[in-house]
């Protein structure tokens, strides 16, 4: 039997209601596939530093170092700053554990409205930079509450680290439509943007059988809305990334499911899986908010610990649930609970494990 050790970080805000239906769903497919799962839960984020003084205690990267994965809810609360909050547990997480990769599918459900009237037949992927980019701690303030304040913040692009990113997204693409666009704004910023282009030049030289686009944020925001369906695989800045990952699931309905994986490709420290969304205080402790992007986010998890017919078993169950239109939260247009949906999925789980997968796409 197949045994994976797991770190749980439930985190703060939605991330406590909507973690425990994303190991109920893992569990349900572990069971079908003779999975042995063990959850080692921390109770790291805004509680812990409200009895401690900080979002996780001292060395606590060393306490996971050697677990298989990290599946995370959500990390941020009202009474610990953001810049706190993000910058002493979730960016520590990403940048030791070279998780330099943000992987973020986008997909339209049968069953979830889009905002859009013609949404099309929505499927793709977007690779966000994970470790570098605009967020940076390279910057300073000068002059604090004088006339003459001033800030200053650096973009730190790297060849390196835009080679691994870009080369991981051509990868990517080649196992799908084999098109990749890439997000820039090299008319703007003068001199990351451009180098950023250059490298996705010289990269694409290693692909000749990937089509390659760019466009630059703005109206690259635009196509996101008018013509979804056209994308494959969109490899973008940490900045942008970011902000593509919320626009690509509202487009298909609802931040609610957009899972993603924080990934180590090299497999030298553990990977993270997380939802897109954040802790959501404004619907926090009322048991509606959607489980379905941290669901999925685990499901991502077990593909990466290489249990594809388990992770598989899951997305189906997904697209069952929200096709039958029962079970649907209410940012999807229904009315149920986050664990009566969590439930819902890990019972069609359960119905229909086996569906084995022939070929390995
Ligand atoms: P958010 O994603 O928490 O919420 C944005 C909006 O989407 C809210 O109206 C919320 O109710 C809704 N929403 C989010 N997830 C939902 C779900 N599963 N089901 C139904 N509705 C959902 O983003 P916001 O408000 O900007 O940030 C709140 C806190 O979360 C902040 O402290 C922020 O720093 C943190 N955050 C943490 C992230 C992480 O842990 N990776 C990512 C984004 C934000
Ligand atoms: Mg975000």
């Amino acid at each position: 039997m197949a045994g994976f050790r797991i770190a749980v970080i439930e985190g703060d805000g939605i991330g406590k209601e909507v973690v425990p239906e994303g190991i109920r769903v893992v569990e349900a497919a572990a069971k079908a596939f003779g999975l042995d799962i063990s959850w080692d839960r921390l109770d790291w984020g805004c509680d812990h530093h409200a009895r401690h003084g900080r979002m996780m205690p001292e060395k606590g990267l060393d306490r996971i170092a050697g677990h298989d994965a990290i599946f995370l809810g959500a990390i941020g609360w009202p009474t610990v700053s953001d810049v706190e909050s993000l910058w002493t547990l979730l960016m520590p997480i990403r940048r030791n554990f070279q998780q330099y990769v943000n992987l973020r599918p986008v997909r339209l459900f049968e069953g979830v409205p889009s905002p859009l009237a013609n949404p099309g037949d929505i499927d793709f992927y977007i690779v966000r930079e994970n470790n570098e980019g605009e967020y940076s701690e390279i910057g300073g303030r000068m002059f604090p509450d004088m006339d003459q304040e001033m800030v200053s913040q650096e973009t730190i692009l790297t060849r390196f680290g835009c080679d691994r990113v870009m080369r991981f997204a051509f990868n990517l693409a080649r196992k799908r439509k084999k098109k990749l666009t890439s997000a820039t704004k090299s008319n703007g910023i003068i001199h990351t943007m451009p180098f950023w282009d250059e490298r996705f030049r010289a990269n694409a030289k290693d692909f000749p059988d990937v089509a390659t686009e760019q466009y630059h944020i703005d109206i690259l925001t635009a196509h996101f809305v008018r013509r979804p369906a056209s994308f494959d695989v969109v490899v973008a800045s940490n900045l942008f990334g970011d902000i593509l990952s919320d626009l690509g699931p509202a487009v298909t309905g609802t931040i609610g499911i957009a899972p993603s994986g924080n990934l180590n490709p090299e497999r030298r420290f553990p990977s993270m899986f997380e939802p897109v969304h954040g802790s959501a205080p404004d619907i926090a402790g009322q048991n509606i908010a959607n489980p379905i992007g941290q669901i999925w986010s685990g499901a991502m998890m077990l593909e990466h610990l290489g249990a594809k017919d388990a992770a598989n078993a899951i997305v189906g169950a997904i697209e069952r649930v929200l096709a039958s239109g029962e079970n649907l939260t209410r940012d999807m247009g229904g009315t149920a609970s986050t664990t009566s949906l969590g439930q819902a999925v890990a019972d069609a789980v359960s119905k229909h494990p086996a569906k084995k997968v022939l070929v390995d796409g």
